[in-house]
């Protein structure tokens, strides 16, 4: 693995708000006396009451309890907004990039957010939605997902979103696990030249879901849609007369603040509660820190706010920063390769943060696409959601950056708020595929997998656990904390066990070496195998299915399925083409089979636990490592899928 260093310039390390030396007084003020850092820190929002307690924080299993701030008052909508009126009203606080870019980009100020989003709120009380109520947002990226997020923080309902690329039986299932008052849609959502029927899919969900709820529909395209009388809304209609002023709701600053479901390694997904006030604090001052964000800066995520790199990292950190964020909703490639180029170029764009399937898509097209466009501006790059591999990291760092903007690594989680490692920009010197050092306040340990003792020292490798909490951390499951406990606190006892594998390096840098569970990372999605295999085996043809992820030079990692059919039926290529499409009804496109290879048989074990590992080193083409067989139930089974695997 490369161990070149890049530092950063003269001129980052004189301007940045860190450098290493401050990093390194700071990072150990936080370790040593983490309640007076994260006091300090909790003075960035505006609390209705202030705080008197920091943190109250117990990891023991069977008991694990977390709260930061937790005699604390706030408004989340007013810290993102209100507070930032009377200075900047009239400074953009969102630029809006339609997914054409002839349609013309918006630039909405603060008071048109605050106008907007109070109109929102209005128009969701008036539907019944009041404080501790659910509601699930299925929008595109459009300015009014940003309007209905800060509408329930500031009404204190607590919000889901849904991917608009999920398929309407994960959205049924998402608004009857968090038994949702009002689903909120649009007509249809524009991405990459195509139109997504979202309201036609909410209708195909809502079939599953009771009576009560309503469905609360923005026009985006003006796309035909049926409609149902009493239950369904027009919110342009009511938005159009409803007030611009609307009183922020007193949080605790332990109160959930949203919901976001996501993939585990087993059964359906969870949903990950946030709460008010240690989320905001921690949202804020990552974004702030890790992007080096200094006022007037343009910063642009390209992350969707479904997935939770958008609630911090485009709408919670930023607009608690009062910064100006890009909000954009198309895709990399249309209407041609050079689209993030041209949009940063177009908007002056200062940070630019990223997923590595989006660099590797783009670098596979050439360097003229980037060359083309002035990219000055640009002075600190970001990447986030899977491992990046030094070929990509080094083209974003030479190409795109110009070899004078940092790269910023970020490894974090759905369930930790925000960054947990990365490096500074203007504070560490990276290496292309390290998140190289934790985020203040955190101390990663890592873990011999086994036994679960820890392994000091530098260049070892283990499983990734941090040691003690921090504020934006996740508090508990939706209705399940036993399985809270369980995922996260009983593997290795008194730690937050992440999931993923890590090597400390010679130098004490970290890198992640990817998930030791049954989680895969297909384009920076992240994706429970469990979820595919359940979709699969509900189809009437299949028997049994297996589900691992490979290798894919995009995608970082492809989705690679063993099927078994009932007897009496016939493999085909068509039936290959319905179990795709069977897959992509039941979850959502991003869980598309890439490939699906005919199981005569599994391999199991003679308790009849399927042998994953051995699936695996077959999917990867590996096969010659396969290890230890001798538990098999019948070794047989192995010869035929060797023999018929389909990533050769
Ligand atoms: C992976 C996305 C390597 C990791 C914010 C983690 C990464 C999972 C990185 C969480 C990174 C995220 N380097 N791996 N910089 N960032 N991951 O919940 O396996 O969608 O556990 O959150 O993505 O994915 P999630």
């Amino acid at each position: 693995m490369s161990s070149k260093t890049y530092a950063p310039t003269a001129e980052m390390v004189a301007n940045a708000h860190v450098n290493e030396a401050k990093y390194n007084e700071m990072y150990a003020a936080s370790i040593s006396d983490p309640e007076g850092f994260w006091r300090e820190q909790g003075k960035r929002v505006d609390w209705i009451k202030p705080f008197t307690q920091v943190k109250d924080v117990s990891y023991a299993f069977g008991e694990v309890n977390i709260n930061w701030y937790a005699d604390g008052t706030l408004n989340v909508s007013a810290n993102c907004i209100d507070r930032h009126l009377a200075t900047r009203g009239s400074q953009t606080a969102i630029i809006w990039e339609p997914d054409n870019p002839d349609e013309g980009a918006q630039h909405i100020t603060y008071q048109e957010l605050h106008d907007n989003t109070c109109r929102m709120a209005n128009v969701l009380k008036d539907l019944g939605v009041g404080k501790g109520d659910r509601v699930v947002l299925y929008l595109p990226m459009i300015p009014e997902a940003a309007y209905a997020m800060l509408a329930c923080t500031r009404i204190g309902a607590i919000h889901s979103i849904v991917f608009a690329g999920f398929s309407p039986d994960a959205l049924s299932a998402r608004v009857n696990g968090s038994e949702a008052k009002v689903v909120i849609t649009a007509d249809e959502a524009p991405r990459g030249g195509r139109n997504t029927p979202l309201k036609t899919n909410a209708d195909q969900a809502l079939l599953h879901c009771s009576d009560d709820v309503k469905c609360l529909v923005v026009k985006r395209t003006g796309g035909q849609t049926t409609w149902v009388d009493g239950r369904d809304v027009d919110y342009n209609a009511l938005a159009a007369d409803a007030s611009t002023e609307c009183a922020p709701e007193e949080m605790n600053a332990e109160d959930p603040l949203f919901i976001l479901y996501t993939s585990g390694s087993t059964g359906q997904p969870k949903g990950v509660v946030h709460t008010t006030g240690g989320y905001l604090v921690y949202a804020s001052l990552t974004h702030e820190m890790v992007f080096d964000y200094h006022d007037g800066d343009i910063y642009w995520c390209t992350a969707d706010v479904g997935w939770v790199t958008g609630h911090s990292y485009i709408v919670y950190g930023p607009l608690a920063n009062g910064a100006t964020s890009v909000m954009f909703e198309g895709t990399p490639t249309y209407p041609d390769a050079s689209r993030f180029w041209q949009v940063c170029e177009k908007h002056k764009v200062n940070q630019f943060y990223t997923a590595p399937t989006a660099i590797r898509a783009l670098m596979g097209q050439g360097n003229e696409f980037v060359e083309k466009c002035d990219l000055s501006d640009l002075k600190v790059l970001g990447t986030v959601g899977e491992p990046i591999n030094p070929e990509a990291w080094n083209w974003y760092n030479d190409v795109v950056g110009g070899g004078r903007c940092p790269i910023v690594d970020t490894w974090w989680q759905t369930e930790t708020g925000g960054h947990l490692m990365t490096p500074l920009p203007g504070a560490h010197a990276t290496k292309p595929g390290s998140a190289m050092k934790p985020f203040f306040g955190i101390e990663p340990v890592v873990l011999e997998p086994a036994s679960g003792e820890i392994i000091e020292g530098n260049g070892v490798e283990g499983v990734l656990c941090i040691k003690d909490s921090w504020p934006g951390q996740m508090r508990t499951v939706w209705g399940d904390h036993e399985r809270f406990m369980k995922t996260y606190f009983a593997d290795y006892k008194g730690y937050y066990f992440t999931g993923d594998g890590c090597r400390r390096d010679e130098d004490g840098d970290y890198w992640i070496t990817g998930r030791v569970d049954d989680v895969i990372n297909v384009s920076g999605h992240r994706m429970g195998t469990a979820e595919v295999e359940s979709a699969l085996v509900a189809h009437a043809k299949v028997a049994e299915a297996a589900v691992v992820g490979y290798p894919h030079d995009i995608k970082g990692q492809g989705i690679y399925c063993y099927v078994t059919l009932m007897s009496g039926e016939e493999p085909s290529e068509e039936l290959r083409k319905e179990l795709r499409t069977w897959v992509r009804t039941e979850i959502g496109p991003i869980a598309s089979p890439d490939l699906i290879q005919w199981a005569p048989g599994l391999p199991k074990t003679r308790s009849g636990k399927i042998m994953r590992r051995i699936l695996r080193k077959i999917a990867e083409n590996d096969y010659g490592a396969l290890g230890d067989t001798s538990t098999l139930a019948e070794p047989a089974v192995v010869d035929d899928l060797i023999e018929n695997r389909m990533n050769r």
